[in-house]
């Protein structure tokens, strides 16, 4: 374990004799997950994630037993609060997100370890009285020492505060106590940006002290694939060029920008969720079996796709991307990006994305991997699609097989969580005739235990110690070069088409399948 790493809390991370799955579930009754003493600090304690996501999550822990009594929430930022101030924020944000009931008494414990830090990222003595607080909670909470720092702040920010912990002495561990810094997307604006930003940060925590959250590989439906792929024999001999003919990935929202300009603006669909989460997906649709769970094996199936995938040339024909103007979702009549608050009337930033990849390998070899992205579409859905070649032959009279189209297994991540399969059948009556049916799985049906959500899962992991989930560096500089080239075409090629929202993107999105014999999958 590198760099003065302590234990990780479920004592599995330094004796690989006694190594456990880390994508055990935690409510696994045999091994219950629960994290050991520790301080969780939020930077950014007044944005959205802390609000939506980051502070209901840790309150879904508490409710579901996974915190330890000895743990304390600190949040960290300029606004003039109280200790009851921000226990206050807490509460309405617990009481509006949480995904688990409220109770009182599980409020009650955890909030006696709430602490405000009142201060900006330059100054000293507000990272002096965070360091004194955190002493404090030591003791009375029997916190010992060990401390997270989640990073929920602009990435220009990353080094100053880096830089202030390390000066105030919170970057290093003492004795068998860990300290760990979280890190929000995006890591960087193109390769060169992210490897600053990494040996920025790495100057400070060794690298098995880094967690980087992409929040899509904390949901269920992400690790299914895993479970999916790896814990059955029925698809793995399906699962190569011999079979597939491409793969679709979507990630489509029917959200528009309003409110995000300051994040959104000149960053783009392709740098906010190509980069990191859809290259995720890919890689973990593409990769061969690891030889563990272990992190480092896991990792490094994931890496080995990610340094073989390369775009398919050439690049304009072969990526799209799109702006949305004004149009209809659903009843209600909406804006176009340029009319969205704090948006530029020339902006440039599109909010749709596609491009075609291929992996290199002996898998995968001719077979594209389509990515794609936008806000302002049909609906909120993404799904990873395995399209499988036609039939070589059908021996039926071809009127009775035109409503056929190619098998397709689909992963349906979100909002309907499931697995599709759909294949042809026969339409009941006297003639052979040939139509496609889907067989389903469904979450919702299957189980019934409700899925956590991503970020309940990714924050136990960073207080374990786990880092299954959380892509590392290479990771991160490998998924900018795949996509700096296509950046680079895009920035010196004007304007992105325009798509009306309501609708599945531009028409070059269309046009570039179409190239191809394909077309996208209408989810
Ligand atoms: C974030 C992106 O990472 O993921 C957002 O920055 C996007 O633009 C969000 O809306 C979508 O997350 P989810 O979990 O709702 O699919």
């Amino acid at each position: 374990m590198a760099g003065g790493e302590g234990s990780g809390g479920s004592g599995t991370r330094t004796d690989p004799g006694t190594w456990t799955n880390p994508l055990r579930d935690p409510q696994d009754k045999r091994l219950p997950r629960i994290a050991g003493p520790c301080s969780l600090v939020i930077f950014g304690v007044t944005g959205d994630l802390a609000r939506k996501k980051l502070m209901p999550a840790v309150y879904d822990l508490a409710n579901r037993g996974l915190l330890p009594p000895s743990f304390a929430l600190v949040g960290f930022a300029r606004r003039e609060w109280t200790d009851e101030d921000f226990s206050a924020v807490v509460h309405d944000a617990v009481r509006e997100h949480a995904r688990t009931g409220f109770r009182e008494e599980v409020w009650e414990r955890l909030a006696e370890g709430f602490r405000f830090v009142q201060g900006a990222f330059d100054d000293d003595a507000a990272f002096d009285t965070l360091r004194d607080t955190l002493k404090s909670l030591d003791v009375e909470r029997g916190t010992d020492g060990n401390h997270a720092f989640y990073l929920s702040i602009p990435p220009k920010a990353f080094p100053e505060v880096c830089e202030q912990l390390e000066r105030s002495g919170l970057a290093a561990p003492t004795g068998d106590s860990w300290r760990r810094v979280v890190i929000e997307k995006p890591f960087g604006h193109d390769l060169e940006s992210a490897r600053e930003l990494n040996s920025i940060v790495n100057n400070v925590f060794p690298e098995s002290s880094v967690f980087r959250i992409d929040h899509y590989l904390g949901k269920e439906t992400v690790q299914n694939i895993l479970a999916l792929r790896f814990a059955n024999q029925l698809f793995d001999p399906l699962w190569s060029s011999h079979y597939v003919d491409h793969v679709q990935i979507t990630m489509a929202e029917d959200i528009g920008l309003g409110g995000r300009a300051g994040y959104y603006d000149g960053i783009g669909a392709a740098r906010d969720v190509i980069q990191n989460h859809l290259l995720q997906l890919m890689a973990l649709v593409a990769m061969e079996e690891p030889i563990s769970f272990e992190p480092k094996q896991l990792q490094a199936e994931k890496i080995k796709v990610l340094a073989a995938t390369r775009n398919v040339l050439p690049v304009d024909e072969n990526t799209a991307r799109g702006q949305y103007g004004p149009g209809w979702q659903g009843s209600e009549k909406v804006p176009g990006l340029k009319e969205e608050e704090g948006f530029a009337k020339d902006s440039t930033t599109e909010t749709f994305a596609a491009i075609a990849l291929e992996v290199d390998s002996r898998r995968w070899a001719g077979v594209p991997f389509y990515l794609r992205t936008g806000k302002r579409l049909g609906r909120r859905v993404t799904e990873i699609a395995l399209v499988f070649k036609r039939a070589p032959h059908l021996p039926f009279d071809q009127t009775m097989t035109e409503e056929l189209s190619q098998n397709a297994l689909v992963i349906r991540v979100q909002p309907d969580e499931g697995i599709t399969l759909r294949f042809g059948s026969k339409v009941p009556g006297s003639s052979m005739e040939v139509r496609d049916v889907n067989m389903d799985f469904s979450y919702g049906t299957a189980f019934t235990e409700a899925s956590p959500e991503a970020y309940e899962r990714l924050i136990l992991d960073v207080l374990l110690g786990e880092p299954s989930l959380f892509p590392v560096n290479e990771e991160v500089e490998l998924s900018w070069r795949i996509l700096d080239p296509v950046l680079e075409h895009w920035a010196a090629s004007g304007s992105p088409d325009t798509y009306e929202s309501g609708t599945w993107g531009p028409r070059s999105a269309e046009e570039m399948m179409a190239r191809t014999g394909r077309a996208w999958r209408r989810p």
